[in-house]
């Protein structure tokens, strides 16, 4: 029986050649909204998108982030508002926050799989020259990049070298055997 969610989660891929054909507003915002229905810690809410099209922005973001590849015609950047979580009482460094910016990545890569559309994430960044550069406020810190645009039909980046894993090579049930290191 096929599952599209299912389906989605195998098939989506990291894309980092994209074509210059435009993200529509419509399929932007369902994109975005995605983002937003990934579960928060303490449900605090405190991801925060900021939206790049502005080519001339885009060119300097390409300078201070070497991990990004992409010349899509999406940058969607995901923050941390550490002014929600201070009036929470959580600590700056709290776990919490890189594990909700990577919930709401992985949705938003689903929701752009889903509507026929290519992501890539890129955290290889300055996140100071990104804070001068987008004039971020002083709470937001800058997690993650999403490219988001259409996939390139060839690129140097689709060769594979690496070994097919299975769920099997990552799993284990219960406890570890006593030789294992454990107690
Ligand atoms: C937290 C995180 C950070 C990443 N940063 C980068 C990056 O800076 N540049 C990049 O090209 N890919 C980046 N990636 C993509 C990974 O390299 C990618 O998930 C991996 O190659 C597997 O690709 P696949 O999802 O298509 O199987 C990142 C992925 C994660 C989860």
């Amino acid at each position: 029986m096929s599952n599209a969610v299912l389906d989605a989660i195998r098939k989506r891929r990291v894309v980092r050649e994209m074509t210059d054909e435009p993200v529509t507003q419509a399929q932007l915002e369902q994109i975005l909204d995605a983002g937003r229905w990934a579960p928060t810690g303490g449900n605090m809410r405190q991801n925060r998108f900021v939206v790049v099209q502005d080519e001339k922005i885009k060119g300097l973001i390409y300078q201070v982030a070497p991990g990004m590849f992409q010349r899509p015609p999406v940058i969607i950047l995901i923050c941390t508002d550490l002014g929600v979580a201070r009036a929470h009482q959580i600590s700056d460094d709290s776990l919490t926050f890189p594990m909700d910016v990577g919930k709401a990545a992985q949705n938003m890569a689903l929701a752009a799989h889903s509507l026929g559309l290519a992501t890539g994430p890129v955290t290889s960044f300055s996140q100071s020259a990104v804070n001068r550069i987008l004039n971020l406020p002083e709470a937001f810190v800058p997690h993650m990049f999403i490219c988001l645009g259409h996939a390139a039909e060839v690129s140097q980046f689709n060769v594979r070298p690496w070994q097919r894993i299975t769920w099997r090579d990552l799993t284990f049930y219960d406890r570890f055997p006593s030789d294992s290191g454990g107690e």
